[in-house]
């Protein structure tokens, strides 16, 4: 579909435009994994394995300089402790941006952790942490992404868990210069996931599988050093976050969040990042 050309001409004819899933087909490719990664039901479904000799992953065979991307995921049922689910943005190199969803795998009964960071030039240490309000591997959920000049926005199901804001103006690096392109990935961190890495990986549950569908990109496709968005995009190129949004932000924070560097002083003994003494 043509959900991946914001140009000039489907702004204009953005109402006529029927939105619907990307074939993952045409829009990634699976880069590793050695077939444990598979694109099924004529590319509506992507699953990604895990066993104990690798893991496996895809990436967006577009590069983006902003935009609004959504994912629905189930994720590893069952025992999934030691294992990382992921869907994230990233640019290359060695000063890169990157903008990060990561569900942290637990014994069965016991939470997902969704963890979210942000890297600006190769900078993160920005890490905010949730439980979620669902069981994440009953059935599938949508994960968003919104990157605009402005700020970047996570969200569950529609619900903002995060907003990290452009505070260039007193200092804070914002990703805006190098163009990602989106990956998702299943792989074993039973060195650091569950519990801080006490709980291992039992691999007599193994292969592991998460499944992904639903892909939405409406984005500014990077290519040849030129933006497919040169003139007004679409709203989400302006988006804020309305009161409404802000109050269910707001539900999210102080009920699910379990970690925030914002307010972890310890690590920070020079004082903590600036854009924590800004209201967001
Ligand atoms: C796993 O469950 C334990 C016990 O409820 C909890 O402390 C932890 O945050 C959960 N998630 C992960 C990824 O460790």
């Amino acid at each position: 579909m043509a959900i991946f050309k914001i140009s000039v001409l489907s702004a204009i004819f953005a109402t006529l435009l029927v939105v619907s899933a990307a074939d993952f087909g045409r829009e990634v490719d699976i880069t590793w994994g050695n077939g444990r990664g598979k694109i099924l039901n004529n590319g509506e479904l992507l699953t990604l394995s895990l066993d104990k000799s690798s893991g496996s992953g895809f990436q967006s065979k577009n590069e983006f300089l902003f935009g609004k991307i959504d994912m629905q995921i189930k994720l590893v049922p069952g025992n999934s402790a030691g294992t990382v689910t992921t869907f994230y943005l990233k640019s290359p190199g060695s000063t890169w941006d990157e903008i990060d969803f990561e569900f942290l795998g637990n014994l069965s009964g016991d939470p997902y952790i969704l963890h979210t960071n942000v890297y600006t030039q190769g900078k993160g240490n920005k890490e905010q942490q949730f439980y979620l309000w669902f069981d994440p591997t009953a059935n599938f959920h949508t994960y968003s992404i919104l990157w605009n000049p402005q700020r970047i926005i996570f969200s569950v199901d529609g619900t903002p868990i995060r907003e990290f804001k452009n505070f260039e103006s007193i200092g804070v690096l914002f990703p805006k210069n190098q163009a990602m392109r989106m990956y998702a990935s299943l792989w074993n961190a039973d060195d650091w996931a569950t519990r801080g890495g006490l709980v291992k990986t039992d691999w007599s549950k193994s292969p592991f599988t998460a499944s992904y569908k639903s892909l939405r990109v409406e984005a500014c496709v990077w290519s040849n050093g030129r933006s497919s968005c040169n003139s007004k995009p679409s709203s989400w190129f302006t988006q804020e976050m309305d009161s409404t949004s802000q109050a269910r932000l707001r539900w999210v924070q102080k009920n699910y969040m379990i970690y925030n560097y914002c307010t972890d002083g310890k690590r920070f003994p020079q004082g903590l990042p600036r854009e924590c003494s800004m209201s967001s």
